[in-house]
């Protein structure tokens, strides 16, 4: 007759070659929400192990119990009714207490963590103010004066508070490599002197790198397509960026070709240029020093700086940029920028030409 243990040797082989499968599941993910890289990250990962080390003991000693009575009451040919019990007080205390002291064991870290990223208002961090749109985010840096669009810079090392607000419906920022997601309210209208009820996230990023995100909440037609990048780097490359965008100003004189990167045409940046700074683009779209001052689209100041346009879902290439001013709604259902054929956010169509659509794409991209 087998023993108890060699099947419950074998399904303790099997759990092994089970946790190194999963295990072969790590890798270069950009949203990887086990990989952390700032300190509140770090704290989820610490409570996401805690909860994992606790299911696996309760796995553990389910399966060998469910083992073992499989295997010694098993029925044999001629074997007895096993004896019949009813009632065990000792069992009924050990598999009440048992799980109640796991609860608890789950709860003091869980609570202890809720309060470690929950500070009312941490002393000496950098504000950012988030603001989600459909389908798009806004980051303000108010001590700076710099506002940018769905590429949100950071500097390593300094403690940062993101301050979340939302311009429309409910979003939820969430960078899963640097901690947990977080609710864009719209902010409801308090009496005066009373300040808005912010939801904040608090971090500190802990390495350079480029960290994705993604909207977490439904919130329309292109809640998939409302992506985030975060760019943290060097304290002084942060600093280098704001002052760049602080003195940014683009001359009006033609631009000459060795200034302009790579791939670009003088004369159809000095046309989009004309083009952009003429029409309904800036009624809603700001380029720093310029007439653009508009509020409610992304601001384009250093646009070309962006690796990507459209919330992370188009590459910042000239070709792209014009497949995104021909027609913003093929690429994202809901968008409110008018297209070429097509009016959006109360504007008409812009009616612009294959030519001048080209001849702003690449102003866009000469904006470094
Ligand atoms: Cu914004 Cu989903």
């Amino acid at each position: 007759m087998p023993g108890p243990m060699g099947p419950l040797a074998r399904a303790i082989g099997l759990l092994a070659v089970f946790a190194l499968v999963v295990s072969a599941c790590g890798g270069e993910y950009p949203q990887s929400s086990i990989d952390p890289h700032s300190d509140f990250a770090e704290t989820i990962h610490g409570l996401y192990w805690i909860v994992f080390v606790w299911s696996m003991v309760i796995l553990a000693v389910v399966w060998a119990l469910l083992a073992y009575v499989l295997i010694r009451f098993r029925d044999r040919p001629g074997a007895e009714r096993p004896k019949q019990t009813h009632g065990n007080l000792r069992l009924e205390i050990a598999w009440t207490l048992g799980p109640a002291l796991i609860v608890v064991a789950i709860a003091v870290p869980t609570i202890r963590a809720v309060f470690e990223t929950q500070p009312s208002d941490p002393e000496g961090a950098m504000v950012v103010e988030v603001i989600g749109h459909q389908f798009w985010w806004e980051f303000r840096y108010p001590e700076a004066g710099v506002v940018t669009a769905n590429e949100l810079r950071l500097p390593v090392g300094r403690p940062v508070s993101l301050r979340l607000s939302s311009a429309d419906v409910i979003h939820s920022f969430w960078v899963p490599m640097l901690g947990g997601k977080r609710d864009a309210n719209p902010l409801v209208r308090k009496p005066e002197g009373e300040p808005p009820d912010y939801n904040w996230l608090h971090f500190t990023v802990r390495e350079p790198g480029e960290y994705m995100g993604q909207c977490a909440e439904f919130c329309g037609p292109s809640h998939s397509l409302m992506g985030t990048r975060v760019v943290a780097e060097s304290p002084e490359e942060f600093d280098a960026w704001l002052e760049s965008w602080q003195s940014s100003a683009p001359t009006e004189d033609p631009p000459d070709a060795a200034s302009l990167p790579e791939g670009l045409d003088p004369i159809l940046v000095q046309q989009g240029r004309e083009i952009f700074h003429s029409q309904t683009c800036v009624a809603c779209h700001a380029i720093q020093g310029t007439n653009a001052q508009g509020q409610v689209a992304p601001n384009l100041t250093l646009m070309g700086q962006r690796t990507k346009i459209a919330a992370g879902w188009l590459d910042n290439s000239v070709e792209d940029l014009e497949r995104w001013i021909r027609a913003p709604r093929d690429v994202k259902p809901g968008a409110l920028m008018p297209g070429v054929g097509e009016a959006g956010g109360n504007w008409p169509a812009t009616g612009l030409t294959d030519e001048q659509v080209r001849a702003v794409a690449q102003y866009l991209s000469s904006l470094r």
